[in-house]
């Protein structure tokens, strides 16, 4: 059994960001990964990252980020926690700069800031259109530079509790096959989004919310999980990302009329309202018939000239070219709303920690909640670095003063995985066994279709039903045909599949149970926000019939809610 003071769950940016800060104050840390932290899914981050420096407009400030912040948020932000985060930004991305991520520039040599959707002023730092990538290559070289462990290659598989104190977890090695236990006195979640429960996201294959999962399983709230994000603009036929940037340095949306018909939905802000907006608009038009193929619209970026798209967007012109054969330079670009990012996720307080003893949450992942019901684009980076750093401190300061954990739980939690995968497997050679791939491509579809952009009671119920279906399918008939040990991609796949579907339970249900509309959770049946009733967090509880909900207020300090126009 390996063991560590903190051991942070996941390789990306949040994970990344909150090991240093463990390892800088002292702890011995280890990062477990999925993947090499290289193939994270934070370095798809392509459009910048927030921060008030005021280098584009010297009367940006961080209280109008804060605020910003909380109105593209539909107001279900906590405003001490924006106020916190908006503040930290700045010094967050000095600090990135002065470690060397390689920020794109203004012609005097400072961080060069662009336009992003809901922002009053530029205020996304970037590099280029490849930003999450800048980033992440800074932070894998400072956490070598500190000697930090990684175990990558790693799934984990249960969180392990000796009582009530999460001590560290059980998890499988990809290229051996075998288990392995690491036991910690902080565990800290990094995990990631849920991108791949719906049928079409932006997000990699393994943006699974299985870390959510086990965060659920081991007893820790999931906070307002019905809050998905729907980007406006993801490649048809792929998905693949096309950044708010290509709006942010003048692309401009056409419906088959060649109408910018943003003008319709928000005539100040045009293509650059926030994304739960312009979503909505691009899938109305496609509806209402004014799209082309019955399914997309263009982003053209012709106008911007070959330069500038050579110099602020050469992946986005890459992706196009590559992805769907369309030159950008000179042609528009075939666009459609798809799953972006969850504002849900592990209940966390402002300092990363959960109301489980011993666990921690950081990242796309934890909902802390500065997102609330719509997160503003460049705002998802700031929070894992806000965010990943509290999380490390916090996480480091409680396991210097926690107990090294016992050998036995992880004897027992070996035990109970074992017999997971011994299910699986052993049922995989029966004639009769339960596709998991088949059971996650029909619980993708129930999301997309009835828990998508428009959502309306008939719909959210059939989905919770049918979710509950899905998952008494998999529990009671899912196996996998190999029990192989070397990189058993179809075994990991079938055991994370568990997890999505009580993720995809817990985003339905908290759906179905929200009368009201907020953000990106659109109600067709109750089109209005209704702060009177639904002014409130929601926690959803794991059972294993699915959710028990709760409610929390939600934190005002000094905005209070006001109808959101754009
Ligand atoms: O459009 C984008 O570049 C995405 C940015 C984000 O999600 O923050």
């Amino acid at each position: 059994m390996e063991r560590h003071g903190v051991l942070v769950v996941g390789g990306g940016l949040a994970g990344l960001r909150a090991a240093v800060e463990a390892k800088l104050s002292g702890a011995d840390v280890a990062v477990l990964s999925l993947v090499y932290p290289m193939r994270s899914h934070s370095v798809a981050a392509q459009g910048g990252i927030n921060a008030a420096l005021g280098n584009a407009d010297p009367t940006d400030s961080w209280e109008r980020h804060a605020f910003d912040t909380i109105k593209g948020a539909d107001y279900l932000a906590d405003q001490d926690a924006v106020e916190e985060y908006a503040r930290d930004a700045i010094e967050r991305v000095l600090e990135l700069d002065r470690w060397g991520v390689p920020f794109s520039r203004t012609e005097d040599g400072r961080i060069a800031q662009r336009p992003f959707g809901g922002a009053a002023f530029p205020r996304t730092c970037y590099a280029a259109d490849h930003t999450g990538h800048a980033v992440m290559h800074t932070l894998y070289q400072q956490s070598l530079r500190l000697g930090i462990t990684f175990y990558d290659e790693r799934v984990a598989l249960k969180l392990v509790k000796e009582g009530e104190r999460v001590v560290g977890v059980v998890a499988m090695n990809l290229r051996t096959g075998e288990l392995e236990s690491y036991a910690a006195r902080a565990v800290v979640m990094a995990t990631g989004g849920a991108g791949r429960i719906y049928a079409r996201t932006t997000n990699s294959h393994h943006s699974t919310g299985f870390g959510m999962a086990l965060a659920y399983w081991a007893g820790a709230p999931l906070e307002d999980m019905e809050f998905i994000q729907f980007h406006p603009t993801t490649l048809y036929g792929t998905n693949i990302l096309i950044s708010e940037a290509a709006r942010g340095e003048g692309g401009v949306l056409l419906n088959n009329r060649g109408e910018r018909f943003m003008a319709r939905y928000a005539p100040e802000k045009m293509e650059l309202a926030p994304r739960d907006i312009v979503a909505r608009s691009i899938y109305r038009e496609v509806l209402e018939g004014r799209g082309f193929e019955g399914e997309y619209v263009h982003l053209d970026i012709t106008g911007l000239g070959e330069d500038r798209i050579m110099e602020r967007l050469p992946q986005i012109w890459e992706l196009a070219l590559k992805f769907a054969g369309v030159d950008a330079r000179y042609e528009p670009i075939p666009v459609q709303p798809g799953h972006h990012y969850t504002m849900g996720g592990i209940d966390t307080d402002k300092h990363g920690r959960t109301e489980v003893p011993g666990l921690y949450a950081a990242g796309e992942c934890a909902c802390v909640s500065v997102h609330g019901a719509n997160r503003l684009g460049g705002n998802s980076l700031l929070e894992c670095v806000v965010f990943g750093k509290r999380a490390g401190e916090s996480a480091s300061s409680d396991a210097a003063s926690a107990s090294d954990p016992p050998s036995g739980p992880f004897e027992e939690a070996e035990r109970e995985v074992e017999a997971w995968i011994g299910r699986l497997v052993e049922r995989g050679g029966e004639e009769r066994a339960e596709n998991p791939y088949h059971l996650r491509a029909e619980m993708q579809r129930v999301m997309w279709e009835k828990v998508g952009i428009f959502r309306d009671e008939e719909g959210l119920s059939a989905a919770v039903a049918e979710l509950k279906s899905i998952r008494k399918r998999y529990w009671e008939g899912a196996g996998v045909r190999s029990g192989g040990k070397t990189f058993n991609v179809a075994l990991y796949d079938a055991l994370a599949t568990g997890g999505m579907i009580d993720v995809a339970l817990a985003v339905a249900s908290g759906a179905l149970a929200r009368r009201e509309s907020r953000g990106a959770h659109y109600r067709t049946d109750y089109p209005r926000r209704d702060d009177e009733n639904w002014l409130k967090h929601t926690l959803a509880r794991f059972t294993p019939d699915g959710p028990v909900l709760e409610y929390r207020p939600v934190v005002i300090t000094r905005w209070p809610p006001r109808e959101r126009k754009y």
